[in-house]
């Protein structure tokens, strides 16, 4: 039987890059997490192709407004917000509030994961591996720390390796606070002091609801770095091409990539994550994978994101990536289109 495919008026929200101004006196990462026109316009494509009618919503303030005047029957949502660890939920819950289906994972998931050490709270209750830690807002906290060096400090909410340097592994206590104080000057509480974990690292995708799974774990590889000095850090990511290898389906045994994918989707899951979300991962000395964060918003740019690049290594075109994350959502609320 030949059923009608729905066109859908679809709405994508998203913050980008060049709609805010570095300031002076901000951080040089502090617009890091944003999206480039080109990336919401390839989603665009992609859903257009599907046969919708798509309409590029924005995000900020404005969005009210504009949900009114162009009403829409979902949203993609990428929307990273702004300020604070609910941001990347305030979005999600004005559509919550509009009785407006959307992708991805709800308010609760994008602030609970937004939030490290929270994050962290939550899997570890489910007995998921991951590295001791405290949450530090002030440097009186680092008073009787309890933690084994080597550690790593990093910014309790933020992501896009804001706040990581290649000296964010730390090896004695004046290092510690020293970095600690510049997290605390720069950028603002609270940062998070982990336990570092030597071994090589990976990023796990994971699709849809409940039945998720694995799309593919990719390693990452720091050129010119052994494990147990490598950092995925801002100078990285931002020279990509230049200084990391991915390496999708790893070379590593059976046995250590089901742990590594067991110990990803236990996290997905024990957090509510929906539709797609990224896995971070490292190795202990151990061998035990370790759950470092999670992230329900992973970065889309068909050209520099970890997901879509792992995609294309698991021989999927970028349409069908976006494609599948959209499907998710209809599934889930019962839409078909
Ligand atoms: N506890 C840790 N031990 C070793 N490396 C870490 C640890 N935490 C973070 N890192 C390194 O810093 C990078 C960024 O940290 P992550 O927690 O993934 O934050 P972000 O949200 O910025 O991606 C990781 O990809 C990893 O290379
Ligand atoms: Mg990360």
């Amino acid at each position: 039987m030949n059923v009608a495919k729905k066109i859908l008026r679809v709405g994508i929200t998203y913050d980008l890059k060049k709609d805010f101004s570095h300031r002076e006196d901000e951080p040089v990462d502090s617009l890091e997490e944003f999206d480039s026109e080109e990336t919401i316009d390839a989603i665009r494509d992609v859903l257009q192709s599907d046969g919708h009618e798509v309409i590029k919503l924005g995000g900020g303030a404005g969005l009210i407004d504009r949900l009114r005047t162009s009403p829409v029957d979902i949203v993609f949502n990428i929307a990273e917000g702004i300020g604070g660890r609910n941001r990347e939920a305030h979005i999600p819950a004005l559509l919550e509030f509009l009785n407006i289906p959307y992708t991805g994972s709800d308010p609760l998931t994008l602030s609970l994961t937004l939030d490290k050490a929270m994050a962290k709270k939550v899997v570890r209750s489910e007995g998921i591996p991951t590295p001791g830690f405290k949450k530090v807002e002030k440097m009186e906290d680092l008073h009787g720390l309890d933690l084994r060096y080597p550690l790593f400090v990093k910014l309790c909410y933020e992501g896009s390796s804001k706040g990581v340097r290649l000296d964010s592994k730390i090896s004695d206590p004046s290092s510690l606070s020293q970095k600690v104080k510049w997290l605390l000057e720069t950028y603002g509480p609270p940062v998070l002091v982990e336990e570092f974990v030597s071994g090589p690292e990976f990023t796990v995708g994971i699709l849809g609801n409940s039945n998720s799974s694995v799309l593919g774990v990719m390693q990452i590889e720091i050129k010119g770095s052994p494990p147990d000095e490598a950092i995925y850090s801002l100078e990285v990511k931002r020279e990509w091409e230049k200084r990391v290898s991915y390496h999708c389906p790893p070379p590593i045994s059976s046995r250590l990539l089901k742990n590594i994918e067991e110990v990803a989707l236990r996290a997905y899951r024990a957090l509510d994550c929906r539709d797609v979300s990224r896995v971070d991962i490292r190795i202990g000395g151990d061998g035990i994978p370790y759950f470092l964060e999670v992230n329900p918003l992973p970065g889309l740019s068909s050209v520099y994101g970890d997901l879509p690049i792992m995609a294309g290594r698991m021989g999927w075109e970028y349409s069908r990536l976006v494609k599948t994350i959209f499907h998710h959502a209809l599934k889930r609320y019962g839409i078909s289109g």
